[in-house]
């Protein structure tokens, strides 16, 4: 029988892409782009967009600013408020931010968070992330950031007290009873008065129990201890794999340990990153990624890499493999997914997909990659598929909604109406 998969739309709300043709209608820095991506992913019935945000200009690449700043790289608006105004403008579409529990207090993101989900209806996602980045640590006051496992451990702790700021009103408190002059119930919302290893926090919130009471929980991190945060915290995971075999050794180890942990593995989401170049035949669409390939600069993926794995990629060989044991304290996924199955790519081949937004290559027309998309969840263990690409791409977000979308909607590999009204309805009603 067809499994029907979920479908986001993942990017950086930023410069990226700042000098492709779309840039002339559209302005990265404006709303009306943000609200027309929102109008075409709901149309599409996609179940997300989700956000991704790095909150520093990067130093890694080179030991400064520069390379960044002139190309654009990392160079992007805070997701949040974004989110605020596609929720505007649509009804059942998910909206997700990327926001660290390494930078905000617990309580500033519980109180944005959980107004996002009031505003709207009960549509948010957290994409839950640690940081990688020495100068978002910078950033926000701090000399560096904690060592790589210790940060889940915050993180662990953190999501903890998030979520009992986010129960701290029950779900019936609010009464708005005229005829006696209540509002709320003040036996049904209490202080959370949480003092734990890392953080304190007294609590209640000043919003309301939320619509979803909790929000989706998304993670990205593959590491073994990013993986138990997940098994955790996660209502659903995002991950970059390079071939099938990668997916079904990450998606079976993850179920297994959701299992061990007492988890319905189903209470979990997997989704893999895709950006499928398509055309009206085979082989338009593979002069079309020989050309991309052709065009990608290594800079931009190396850039790109040092900044995800924090570590300063300019002085490695282009033409030999990353070497397994690079001192990464960053990303470790990132190094994972070019050790494991794909040992044999050069750094140069490396940082081309890299900057092609590319993890996994699909190429074909677009009833094509609808079988290999049928194909690679059935053998990699995909519940779906987020498009792995920049905001400024709109013509791409075209090209997927008008010619791919369809197609796997005619063969029930995607969703032709909205179950639910709030984000974890939708997400698990299949
Ligand atoms: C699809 C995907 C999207 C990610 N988006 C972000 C992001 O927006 N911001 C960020 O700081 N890290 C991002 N990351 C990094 C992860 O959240 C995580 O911090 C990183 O993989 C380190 O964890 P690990 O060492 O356990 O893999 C992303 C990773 C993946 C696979």
């Amino acid at each position: 029988m067809t499994k029907t998969l979920h479908f986001a739309w993942f990017g950086a709300p930023g410069a990226h892409y700042w000098n492709l043709p779309s840039s002339a209608t559209y302005d990265w820095r404006k709303g009306n782009l943000y609200m027309d991506i929102a109008r075409l992913c709901e149309d599409a019935w996609m179940d997300m967009v989700l956000f991704a945000d790095i909150p520093a200009i990067p130093t890694a690449y080179g030991g400064s600013n520069d390379h960044y700043v002139k190309h654009g790289f990392e160079v992007h608006l805070d997701p949040a408020p974004i989110l605020a105004m596609m929720g505007g403008v649509t009804r059942h579409l998910g909206l997700g931010a990327t926001l660290s529990t390494s930078l905000y207090p617990p309580f500033l993101l519980a109180r944005m968070v959980g107004t996002l989900d009031h505003l709207t209806s009960g549509r948010t996602a957290w994409n839950v992330v640690t940081s990688a980045s020495a100068a978002a640590a910078q950033n926000y006051g701090q000399d560096d950031l904690p060592e790589h496992d210790e940060r889940y451990n915050i993180a662990d702790e953190y999501l903890d007290l998030v979520r009992k700021l986010w129960d701290s009103w029950a779900p019936d408190a609010v009464l708005q009873d005229a005829g006696r002059n209540v509002f709320a119930d003040p036996a049904k919302v209490t202080p959370v008065n949480f003092a734990g290893k890392y953080f304190k926090s007294r609590g209640p919130l000043t919003v309301p129990a939320l619509p979803q009471r909790h929000p989706v929980i998304i993670m990205a991190g593959t590491s073994r201890r990013g993986q138990q945060f997940a098994v955790t915290n996660a209502d659903m995971v995002i991950a970059h794999k390079n071939s099938v075999e990668d997916m079904r050794t990450y998606s079976t180890a993850l179920r297994a340990q959701l299992l061990n942990a007492g988890r319905d593995p189903a209470t979990c989401k997997v989704f893999f990153s895709i950006k499928p170049v398509m055309g009206d035949t085979l082989a338009m669409a593979q002069e079309k990624w020989a050309q991309n390939y052709a065009k990608a600069p290594p800079e931009a993926g190396l850039s790109y890499l040092s900044a995800t794995m924090g570590l300063d990629m300019s002085p490695y060989d282009l033409d030999q493999p990353l070497p397994p044991d690079l001192p990464v304290q960053g990303m470790i996924g990132k190094l994972l997914q070019y050790t494991q199955a794909k040992k044999d790519m050069t750094l140069r081949e490396i940082a081309k997909h890299e900057a092609m937004h590319e993890t996994f290559p699909i190429v074909g027309t677009p009833d094509q990659v609808a079988d290999i998309i049928e194909q690679t969840a059935a053998e990699g263990g995909a519940d779906g598929f987020h498009f792995r690409t920049a905001v400024g791409d709109i013509d791409y977000l075209k090209e997927v909604t008008s010619k791919l979308m369809p197609i796997l909607q005619k063969r029930g590999l995607a969703r032709t109406s909205y179950a639910g009204t709030t984000l974890r309805e939708n997400l698990f009603a299949f």
